[in-house]
């Protein structure tokens, strides 16, 4: 007789999350020679910082040394950015570790997560491994963009975690400060309100929310932070939460020790100083997101506006079909459900490639979705 799993309950079904592919892999499967263009992840095409690269070179000469555990550092450089004490910040390892953290210190099997359909993956994938129901309100403007009123509605006493992207991931699209304003009042005391502002570097709209604000007012709000993206640290795994004491306590109790290590802690601060590269990728970002954005022009498809690195592409077509196409060409995207893929801004070449063969590809015959 075949052993009983010991794997928890809610585990036996969870599916865990699939990355987008490397390049290596996508090299090794098609044989494919030459310059493959990763634009699947939303990683910055201009490479790291600078200033992050110097420091981990030095800080790789201490990796006999275990990590400062408390990441004094760190946590100082975090706190004096936004005002706020060494315990009001917890140091990641990168900004997933904090959503599985919060599943770990505060789901009870049966406690209720807020979230919006279509959004970062991980949200609904922490839900399922700790047994919590997860409650997902619909997207508005076309279905591409978080309806804070709708999502307000979902609210009761049971929710204890509301998780909320913005700007969003696949979509790119973004809610403004007087709707989340005007959602924050509605939420009840007691609910942690996770603000994952992953892509906040790239935002270009004055009317962006001030989540800050609400932690200065005594909200139960979590701010996240992450330097995969903008600051190109994808590779070493960093990432920060800003919020209560309390909070920030719950997540420490239940990390493990030495959970960043000491060359992303170097990478990090270092990252945090460096404005010139920041200001290089975004302005870099701004203009190649407009270049995809027109060389989409007057095809059969629709890409909501983005805040982001990257453009949500809904088509008519089958998006395996599309993902596995451009693989061929050594184009990785992120195909996202059935019909739409996800590219974010490659260098110059790289996006030239990828919009002469999707576009081969959506005026084919091929893909067509039952
Ligand atoms: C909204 C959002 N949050 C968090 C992350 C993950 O960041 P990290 O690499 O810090 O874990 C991503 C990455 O794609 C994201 O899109």
């Amino acid at each position: 007789m075949p052993l009983k799993s010991l794997l928890r309950e809610p585990l036996l079904k969870f599916k865990p999350y699939v990355a987008g592919k490397p390049i290596e892999e996508v090299r090794r499967e098609y044989g494919l020679e030459g310059r493959i263009a990763k634009l699947a992840s939303n990683e910055n095409p201009l490479g790291t910082s600078p200033l992050a690269l110097a420091a981990m070179r030095k800080a790789i000469e201490e990796v006999y040394l275990y990590p400062d555990d408390n990441a004094y550092y760190y946590r100082k450089k975090v706190a004096e950015r936004y005002d706020v004490e060494i315990e009001n910040v917890f140091a990641a390892s990168g900004s997933v570790e904090v959503l599985e953290l919060a599943g770990i210190a505060f789901i009870d099997p049966g406690d209720v997560i807020l979230a919006s359909e279509k959004t970062f993956a991980i949200y609904a994938l922490v839900a399922q491994k700790f047994a919590a129901t997860l409650r997902l309100s619909k997207m508005t403007d076309g279905g591409y963009r978080y309806d804070l009123k709708a999502m307000a509605e979902l609210l009761d006493d049971k929710v204890k975690i509301v998780f909320l992207a913005n700007p969003t991931n696949p979509t790119g699209t973004w809610f403004t400060k007087s709707e989340f304003d005007a959602f924050m009042a509605k939420v009840p005391e007691h609910t942690l309100v996770v603000y994952d502002s992953a892509y906040e570097e790239y935002t270009t709209t004055p009317d962006m929310p001030d989540p800050m604000a609400h932690y200065r007012a005594g909200r139960r709000i979590m701010l996240l932070r992450t330097f995969s993206k903008a600051v190109g640290l994808a590779g070493i795994r960093a990432g920060y939460a800003v919020g209560p004491a309390d909070i920030i306590h719950g997540l420490m109790t239940c990390r493990f020790p030495f959970n960043i290590n000491l060359v992303a802690q170097a990478a990090a601060m270092a990252a945090m100083d460096d404005r010139e590269f920041i200001e290089k990728s975004r302005e870099f970002n701004a203009r190649e997101l407009a270049f995809l954005r027109e060389g989409l022009k007057g095809l059969p498809v629709t890409t909501p506006p983005s805040q982001t690195n990257f453009l949500f592409i809904d088509t008519q077509k089958d998006a395996q079909w599309l993902f596995a196409e451009l693989q061929k060409i050594g184009v990785i995207v992120r195909p996202i459900g059935q019909k739409a893929i996800r590219v974010n801004t490659g260098l110059r070449e790289d996006n030239e490639k990828f919009l002469v063969h999707f576009k081969r590809l959506i005026e084919s015959d091929g893909g067509r979705l039952p």
